[in-house]
């Protein structure tokens, strides 16, 4: 699942086979759930542990106003990346100096939602570790895990899962009674999906129950033993568990225990396999969190041929080893822990783990940088989502590079095929982390991908203000650059140090070098290199006041991505175009590229251009007058910085727009009005916003008794500059509205009639496009406030 597959309500994936029985477990866990706010499911692999807790997930989810949410661990290998992993699922990346778990909790500690931790197991301690952090701080947040031990946390309420209850296999139930046992149920369900004419009778029911004794009633044998029923017959199936049983065993009266019926039944369904079968089993327990066949073909071609690689996934599928989930656009695939687990193992033993795990990072590095080489064309919205969905592949093969011995090189590369996502998403953190992990893995050698990946850390280094870092990664870029001598490289390393410099706000100093990067840069091939150098200096160039400056660099790169058919810079330089114009007051062509930079945000999902847009389109609407609209753009708009953990602001100059945003909004509204606005904004995600920022989220409203007192009637406003000044009459009556004087005590203080003194408050209400007399009040305060400042 994407991990950034965000909606209201929660990210639950809908099963694709049914769920059978569990009502009492289901109750007691959520029972549980509401007296304990961590339920852990454990139970031996298979049970049916994390099926359970999506089923129970799914029926509350409606009672958490901020609905239910799944965080899959059983990919994630390296316990430092469970709380990027978990933070990943709320569209949370550490943009900022901020680290992922202070994210996570800040995001969390308003929210009221259930938590879904599956298969923690291989990470209990550092799984224990954020639930008793997210526990304190998040008093909304309940935790459903499964695990296959507990974990340990405080307050901690454990459920047991049993397998599902067997019939007795010496007295089998008759026809009508079968269906009473989970167990034969799941067992009938899932032959007859593999068999549809498969039916029970008189004659095979005991069969039947025997065999679901004989797993022990554990779904994922049973899921096994029934995807057998097309080429076996059930006597055939039966025959062979139990000759295995008693080989287990032999001679002795103990009934094999959970673990061991398991992994009997795994055996077997290895062993029914053909040989190439369960060549692929074992090599794809390599990947995690599932599969493309395109990568199945690559891992194994050498193996089986790449068009029997085709046949055996779909036979593997059959089988039930493989799972398979559909979207729109793509199948992929996976295996369940347990089958994983028993492929790796069968890996081990024939000593091809290494050769395997060096396959599955080849094909990976190919993928990424087929990914960098297409970066700056019309797949690159393709290309986001792809690499987002192998996440977990990436990070083995990240991996596999950082501990192997001599792999840093080609983790380097790997690392810098990837840096494109890592900037764009703003996963700055874990960019860096594996930046530094390859250097620390590979010799300082004055090579272009070694120099670039210094400069790409280093830029992700002063995104996150950490100027030390980023200023020691610049000073090794160009050290090595110099020894190279290729005046390309030595140009990326030039741009590298500009940004350092931009980032702390030294604009001289950055133009002085971003210009002189410029040049050589545009020859590089990689594109991106020149849009790198280009957006900085435009970006620089704007901050210091030279606009002409910053709108020719942005020009550029709208040129260059435009003619290529590229997204994500192009939504950068647009929005950035449009800040320049915006300040250079050319408002109209600027309201119009910040809707049109809006939607390219939207399209390739970066929040952190698109906050920038929503926020400027919040200006243009304050200045019309549009209070409301103003102010919850404004709320969503601060809701997705807070999200990435960036300021309000980023950009100095841009901050005197954001305040007079703010006060207008409130003159209009009233604080009241501006800060109910301003939370219903802060609730919109990401693409609710952009529909209400381009006028089709008109339901976002807000009730009207919500904003003011509900004798006030809302005015159609007609946006217009400046509001008209008040006549010395008008003044005098708003005064006495904001002292809360109704229009009768009004008309006695001034001695005028009480229609007059009504004439009056209404022209005032429409002269400043009002709808209350609080509003009123609020104006009158702040005019005072204003005048004695
Ligand atoms: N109540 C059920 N109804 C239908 N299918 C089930 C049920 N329980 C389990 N299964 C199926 O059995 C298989 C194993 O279940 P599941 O993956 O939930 O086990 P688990 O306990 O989480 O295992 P692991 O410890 O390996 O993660 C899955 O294919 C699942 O869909
Ligand atoms: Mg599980």
């Amino acid at each position: 699942m994407s991990p950034t597959a965000r909606s209201a309500g929660g990210n639950f994936p809908s099963p694709l086979t049914t769920f059978v029985g569990r009502r009492r477990e289901s109750t007691a866990t959520k029972r549980l759930l509401a007296q304990s706010r961590l339920v852990t499911l454990t139970g031996v692999g298979g049970v049916g542990k994390t099926r359970l807790a999506l089923q129970v997930a799914g029926d509350l989810r409606r009672d958490f106003r901020d609905g239910a949410w799944l965080a899959e661990l059983a990919e994630l290998h390296d316990p430092e990346l469970v709380p990027d992993a978990v933070a990943a699922v709320f569209g949370l990346h550490d943009h900022a100096t901020t680290p992922p778990m202070e994210l996570l909790v800040e995001y969390l500690a308003g929210r009221e939602l259930l938590l879904v931790l599956d298969n923690c197991e291989h990470l209990v301690h550092a799984a224990a570790k954020l639930v008793d952090t997210v526990l304190r701080e998040c008093p909304g947040v309940r935790i459903l895990a499964t695990s296959r031990e507990a974990l340990g946390v405080g307050g901690e309420a454990v459920v047991r899962v049993p397998p599902l209850p067997v019939p007795d296999p010496d007295s089998p139930p008759s026809l009508e009674a079968l269906p009473r046992y989970e167990s034969v149920t799941l067992f009938v369900d899932r032959a007859r999906a593999a068999y549809p004419d498969f039916v029970v009778t008189e004659s095979n029911r005991a069969v039947i129950a025997r065999i679901c004794h004989r797993l022990d009633g554990l779904p994922l044998p049973i899921e096994l033993a029934a995807a057998r029923v097309r080429v076996l017959s059930l006597d055939q199936i039966l025959e062979r568990l139990t000759d295995r049983f008693r080989l287990l065993t032999a001679g002795s009266r103990v009934a094999p225990s959970r673990q061991q019926t398991l992994r009997l039944s795994v055996d077997w369904s290895y062993d029914l396999c053909t040989p190439d079968e369960q060549q692929l089993w074992t090599r794809l327990s390599v990947f995690s969190g599932g599969f493309e066949l395109d990568a199945v073909e690559g891992l194994c071609a050498e193996a089986v041929g790449s068009d029997r690689a085709v046949d055996l996934v779909a036979s593997l599928v059959d089988k039930s080893i493989l799972t398979i989930e559909k979207t729109d656009s793509v199948v992929r695939y996976g295996m369940l822990e347990t089958l994983r687990d028993y492929g790796r193992e069968r890996l081990d033993e024939a000593g091809e783990t290494d050769r395997c795990r060096r396959l599955h990072r080849d094909w990976f590095l190919g993928l990424a940088e087929r990914a960098e080489g297409e970066w700056i064309s019309p797949r690159q919205v393709e290309w986001i989502a792809r690499l987002t969905r192998e996440t977990a592949n990436l990070r083995d093969a990240l991996e596999y590079c950082a501990a192997g011995a001599r792999e840093g090189a080609t983790g380097i590369r790997l690392a810098n095929a990837q840096f494109p996502l890592w900037f764009c998403r703003g996963m700055l953190g874990e960019g860096r982390r594996w930046f530094s992990r390859m250097f620390a893995a590979s010799d300082e050698e004055p090579g272009a991908a070694r120099i670039a990946a210094l400069c790409a850390a280093s830029q992700l280094a002063g995104m996150q203000q950490d100027f030390a870092a980023g200023a020691d990664l610049v000073a090794r870029a160009t050290r090595l650059a110099d020894v190279l001598g290729d005046p390309v490289v030595a140009a990326l390393a030039v741009q590298a140090t500009g940004r350092q410099a931009l980032y702390r706000g030294d604009l001289g100093v950055a133009m002085e070098l971003l210009s002189r990067a410029v040049g050589p840069l545009r020859e590089a091939s990689n594109p991106q290199w020149s849009i790198w150098a280009l957006q900085a200096l435009g970006l620089a160039a704007g901050m210091a006041g030279d606009i002409a400056s910053a709108q020719a660099c942005h020009e550029e790169v709208l040129g260059v991505t435009e003619a290529r058919g590229e997204s994500e810079y192009r939504a950068r330089a647009m929005y950035l175009l449009s800040l320049t114009l915006w300040r250079r007051g050319d408002r109209a062509r600027a309201a119009e590229l910040f809707v049109e930079a809006l939607q390219l945000t939207r399209l390739v999902d970066d929040h952190f251009a698109g906050a920038g847009c929503l926020e400027s389109l919040a200006w243009g609407e304050a200045a019309s007058r549009r209070g409301e609209r103003a102010a919850i753009l404004s709320g969503a708009a601060e809701a997705m910085r807070q999200t990435m953990g960036v300021p309000p602001v980023l950009i100095p100059t841009m901050l005197g727009y954001h305040e007079e945003c703010r006060r207008l909004c409130r003159s209009i509204l009233g604080d009241r009005g501006f800060e109910v606005a301003f939370a219903k904004g802060a609730t919109l995600e990401f693409p609710e916003a952009v529909e209400f920022a381009l006028g089709r989220g008109e339901g976002v409203g807000i009730p009207r008794a919500e904003m003011e007192a509900p004798t006030a009637p809302m005015r159609i406003v007609v946006p217009t500059g400046e509001p008209p000044a008040l006549t010395r009459r008008e003044r005098q009556v708003a005064d006495l509205v904001a002292r809360g004087l109704t229009n009768r005590e009004i008309a006695e203080t001034l001695v005028i009639s009480q229609r007059t003194a009504e004439g009056h408050v209404e022209r005032i209400l429409s002269k400043l496009g009002f709808g209350s007399r609080t509003q009123i009040a609020a104006w009158v305060a702040e005019q005072r406030d204003e005048a004695s400042s």
